[in-house]
């Protein structure tokens, strides 16, 4: 982290929960992490990326809760049409989110995402006055062909080249390794912060220096309540998407209390 930058620390519920369960989740955060314990920090980020569904019952569950955002895990590009299936953004920001992934490497694998659609959804999510978070990662292969760093930043810049200054100060960028997530296997913090400069400095290439620092950079794979101090403790590594261990919400608010723990202004 870095005194310039927020530290946001993200969950990511995939395709878990139903909206019954949303209400229960947030009130177990609220328990574990209070809100004035989140006040002690307070540019640390909390942003929920629950299933299209849960929306609502998220929306309503975050209501008169400073420093909680929410957002979808994916959109279409376009605002509205023949497309079924998917979800727009004018829906999306009616629901109460703010944020907006955009290609999750779940969604690069098994849907189809391209670098091209990823610019498309990224630019739409920006028109739309919302925040879009990024993910880019390298697959086991790439890394042991030596080309992480290669394909990395590739699929930043063809996202997010060229964007304005606005569109840079609302960017997000979350540097997931496919071969971390889901498979308890973390990325070392040094590996971690070694990417993350790297995605630093081409994001000072695209847009400018200044911007790129204010951009946050998170990390995901396999963040735990074990590892995330060591990896939030990195000067480029601004927090992190988290899955599997969002789902409950003790060991999520064990993750945001590293947060606290690194941006903690008293
Ligand atoms: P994981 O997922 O924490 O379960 O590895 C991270 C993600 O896919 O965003």
């Amino acid at each position: 982290m870095s005194e310039s930058r927020p530290t946001i620390v993200a969950a990511n519920w995939k395709m878990y929960k139903t909206p019954a369960e949303v209400a229960p989740w947030f009130d177990a955060l609220e328990r574990a992490l209070p809100r004035a314990r989140r006040e002690r920090a307070p540019s640390l980020r909390l942003v929920f990326f629950p299933a299209f569904p849960l929306l609502p019952a998220a929306a309503r569950a975050l209501e008169g809760r400073d420093g909680l955002e929410l957002g979808a895990q994916d959109c279409h590009w376009e605002a509205e049409g023949a497309f079924t299936g998917e979800v727009s953004l004018p829906m999306i920001a009616a629901a109460g989110a703010r944020w907006v992934l955009v290609g999750h490497s779940e969604r690069r694998q098994h849907f189809g995402e391209t670098e091209e659609t990823c610019a498309r959804k990224l630019r739409a999510v920006l028109d739309h006055g919302l925040s879009p978070m990024l993910c880019v990662g390298e697959t086991l292969g790439e890394r042991e062909a030596g080309k992480a760093k290669t394909v990395v930043l590739r699929q930043l810049t063809r996202a997010a080249d060229g964007l304005d200054r606005d569109g840079y100060r609302r960017l997000a960028v979350a540097y997931e390794p496919v071969w971390a997530i889901g498979t308890g296997h973390t990325a070392l913090p040094d590996d971690a912060q070694e990417m993350h400069a790297a995605v630093r400095e081409a994001l000072a290439a695209i847009a400018t220096l200044d911007l790129a620092r204010e951009i946050p950079v998170l990390y995901g794979g396999s963040v735990k309540p074990d590892n995330a101090a060591e990896l939030f403790a990195r000067p480029d590594v601004d927090g992190a998407l988290v899955g599997g261990a969002s789902l409950d919400a003790e060991s999520f608010a064990a993750i945001a209390e590293a947060g606290v723990g690194v941006s903690d202004e008293s």
